[in-house]
């Protein structure tokens, strides 16, 4: 049926490019905020008991749909779920595997090209003669696009559309010609950063260089479990959202790369290989640098202050002042390794973002592949557009919302409904075992049959629902007493029916139509 005769060019090449989709700017910048916000040791436990039930048994079933789509001349997700089940509502289904992407691709490429521009002004030395505030605010009129004065007039403009220009031109190098080079370069290089700036966080030294605190008061802060926080429902929904967000499940990526997998080759060990990739860089290095280096500077009621206010810009906000404080040379290094494994992080995880589009329109359309990645670019470059020039209203925020969080646990909710219970075990433990390299455990038959499904829906539902005050017991208590609801602000069917945009547009009508 297809033209699409794409492939991955070696087993090493699909693993790099695996992990380079799940290794991403999730690993080094949401993880710590996460963790932050939600109590450090607090959110570990949960964080690695949502990989074991959900992020574990999604992997496998997202490359088992995905080289099952291939088979079938399909490679994204509205065909690879109708492979599954004639239901027209699967296909439907599927094209949040192809949307989620997209719209997660123009908030993420955003996030990419501040990268670009950081490692830019790091070898420049933009940062050298900055103090601690100014490196703040730098940020923070970086972002500000109208009142711009990082020196480049519509810098972020600028960087964004050069990142997106680099996306699309590797994209449309192919699969093996392009990401899984861009995979096999980026992915070693990130590593060899990681360590370097590991080491460096981990070594600090209270006193030293100026440090407050050793690296390890960071560490500690992460890594000494707090069980009680296995009661916090609030807790539990953000562990799943990054171990959604960090392995890259219910996006429709892993389905895109797995369907190019020949049909008799290993997916098993494939999946763990990319996953416990993914796991080691976010658990170890993801940890061991942007919080141990900025409690280590600032202190950890500073830096959790300082979470609150837009958590992804922490480590822009204050890295490059950090990293002044090993001296010129080490400083510009430091800055050089951390905005570049950003910069590698990311650039190998939004290429994944543009495989699902590509590869419907190559199946379905016959389009070439040029022509599917430069429409790719476009269309980012049109749906990123707001996040960049609208950044200061919340227009990223929501877009991370939407795009980079309910729309992973819908999809990823429907597609174990679809695999385990409508395809069905039987045919689905078939498709992750056949061509195994390991034998799979075979509790994950029960676990993806009854525990991932039943977590998803308590996920969806806790983030549909969320309460006010935060605490489910009472919530429920009330309820029953006749009480009613109170939901938080956040809460999904809140934000659908109840938003502050909705609420913003109300009150400057309302005093347009007084005057
Ligand atoms: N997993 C990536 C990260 O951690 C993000 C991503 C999501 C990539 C979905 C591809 C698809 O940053
Ligand atoms: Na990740």
């Amino acid at each position: 049926s297809s033209e699409n005769k794409e492939s991955w060019g070696s087993r090493i090449g699909l693993i790099l490019a695996m992990a380079g989709n799940a290794v991403g700017l999730g690993n080094f910048l949401r993880f710590p905020v996460q963790a932050l916000q939600n109590g450090g040791g607090a959110f570990i436990i949960p964080y690695l008991v949502c990989f074991l039930l959900m992020g574990i048994p999604l992997l496998w079933a997202e490359w088992a749909m995905g080289r099952f789509g291939g088979k079938h001349g399909h490679h994204s997700t509205p065909f690879i779920l109708d492979a599954m089940d004639k239901r027209r509502f699967w296909k439907y289904m599927g094209v949040f595997g192809i949307f989620t992407n997209v719209a997660v691709a123009a908030y993420y490429c955003y996030l990419e090209s501040w990268t670009m521009s950081y490692v830019y002004h790091s070898v420049a030395g933009t940062f050298a003669p900055m103090s601690s505030e100014q490196v703040a605010a730098f940020f923070d009129s970086y972002v500000d696009v109208k009142t711009s004065t990082t020196g480049l007039p519509y810098e972020p403009i600028i960087f964004f559309v050069l990142c997106i220009l680099l996306n699309t031109w590797i994209l449309s190098k192919g699969l093996s010609g392009g990401v899984e080079k861009a995979s096999k370069i980026g992915m070693p290089l990130l590593l060899i950063f990681g360590v370097f700036l590991a080491y460096k966080g981990v070594t600090l030294q209270a006193g030293e260089h100026g440090a407050q605190f050793s690296g390890l008061v960071g560490l500690n802060f992460l890594w000494t479990p707090q069980f009680d926080s296995l009661a916090n429902p609030q807790v539990w929904l953000a562990a799943a959202g990054q171990i959604f967000f960090t392995l890259s499940v219910g996006m429709g990526t892993i389905q895109c790369y797995a369907s190019y997998v020949r049909p008799k080759d290993d997916i098993a060990l494939n999946a763990m290989s990319a996953g416990w990739m993914n796991e080691f860089v976010e658990v170890v290095l993801g940890s061991a640098i942007l919080i141990p280096i900025a409690v280590g500077y600032l202190g950890i009621d500073k830096v959790i202050e300082m979470t609150k206010s837009g958590g992804l810009g922490l480590g822009f906000r204050t890295m490059p002042y950090l990293f002044q404080q090993w001296g010129a040379i080490v400083g510009a290094m430091a800055g050089v390794a951390f905005f570049g494994l950003l910069f590698f992080a990311g650039i190998t995880s939004s290429l994944a973002m543009g495989t699902p589009w590509m590869g419907f329109l190559q199946d379905e359309f016959g389009w070439k592949r040029e022509r599917a990645a430069w429409s790719f670019g476009l269309i980012v470059l049109v749906l990123g557009l707001p996040t960049v020039i609208f950044f200061q209203e919340g227009v990223f925020d929501e877009y991370d919302y939407w795009a980079g969080t309910v729309s992973l646990v819908v999809f990823a909710l429907a597609e174990s409904i679809l695999f385990a219970w409508v395809f069905g075990m039987k045919k689905g433990w078939h498709e992750i075992t056949q061509g195994a390299d390991i034998e799979v455990p075979t509790v994950y038959r029960f676990i993806i049959k009854y525990i991932t499904p039943a977590l998803l829906l308590l996920v969806f539902l806790g983030a549909m629902f969320a309460p006010a005050s935060g605490n489910w017991s009472e919530a429920i208590g009330l309820l029953f007493s006749g009480k009613g609801w109170a939901l938080s602000d956040g809460a999904i069917f809140a934000k659908l029916f109840n938003q502050d945009i909705y609420r913003q547009i109300e009150v400057a009508t309302d005093s347009a139509t007084k005057d």
